[in-house]
């Protein structure tokens, strides 16, 4: 059963998943010594950074680590990085430990480098926090209006079964890292390279944050939550398998086109 909370507006929607990262991070340090939390890009997670930032002392930050769920094809210090983004609303401002912080390096100029050296860092970066899997707590996501999640777009390849599987061939526009959990892919209609999590890390996750502000979302929330499967075309259909482990905080303008909201 899909989890769905519909709140007044963005402000709203921020809070609530302020509240909710809050009592993630307590829980996750309480049974596990440590809080592993996946980040995503987007205009209303921002909002959400910003928001976390402002009451910084609600968490220790000093026992979170950080990764991100997708990156661009660019530096760090690029208008366009989902981790510029997320450092210069959060990061720069909690005293999160610099070695706790697992960004993907979207600068370097082979994207399936990149999406090698994050296997790696995932690897590395669970070990540090204390972990014998890769299973994030806490995995933040947005919803784009064509229904994908993370990097994953209607039509990819790593919506296709047996998706995490390493070894796809030459000319392949999407190619995975040797353990499969992150993959670099060519996202044609963007004319780019993204980094991203494959749906095999993402849906391991304990928990799954769907964040989603705006009318310019409602036909998405709509296909996401009402339309018969067809993971292909609807990405976050994914999500449909992690059940109860996914709550979806959308606001009135997102949820106005759902028959049961
Ligand atoms: C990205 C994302 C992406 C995003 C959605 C929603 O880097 O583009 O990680 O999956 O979360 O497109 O983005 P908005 O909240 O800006 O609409």
């Amino acid at each position: 059963m899909v989890r769905l909370t519909v709140v007044r507006n963005e402000d709203a929607v921020v809070a609530t998943a302020a509240e909710r990262v809050t009592s993630n991070v307590d829980t996750s340090l309480a049974d596990r010594g440590s809080a592993v939390v996946c980040l995503t890009g987007g205009s209303t997670p921002q909002r959400l950074y910003e928001g976390l930032a402002e009451e910084a002392r609600a968490i220790d930050w000093t026992r979170v680590h950080l990764f991100w769920g997708d990156e661009r094809h660019v530096p760090p210090d690029h208008p366009d990085s989902n981790f510029g983004m997320a450092h210069r609303a959060l990061v720069a401002h909690v005293p999160v430990p610099a070695p706790q912080i697992h960004r993907m390096r979207g600068e370097l100029p082979d994207a399936t480098a990149a999406a090698s050296a994050y296997e790696a860092e995932l690897r590395e970066g669970f070990a540090r926090a204390g972990r014998r899997d890769q299973t994030f707590d806490l995995m933040l996501l947005g919803l784009g209006e064509d229904a994908h999640v993370a990097s994953i777009f209607p039509g990819s390849e790593l919506l296709v079964a047996g998706a995490g599987l390493p070894g796809p061939s030459e000319g392949e526009s999407s190619r995975r890292g040797s353990n499969g959990r992150v993959a670099a892919v060519w996202a044609a209609h963007l004319n780019a390279w993204r980094i991203t999590l494959t749906p095999p890390a993402i849906l391991d996750a304990r928990a799954i944050l769907m964040i989603v502000a705006g009318e310019q979302k409602a036909e998405a929330v709509r296909v996401a939550l009402e339309m018969p499967e067809d993971i292909s075309r609807w990405p976050a259909h994914l999500l449909r398998s992690a059940a109860d482990r996914v709550e979806w905080v959308v606001d009135e303008a997102a949820a106005g086109r759902l028959r049961n909201s």
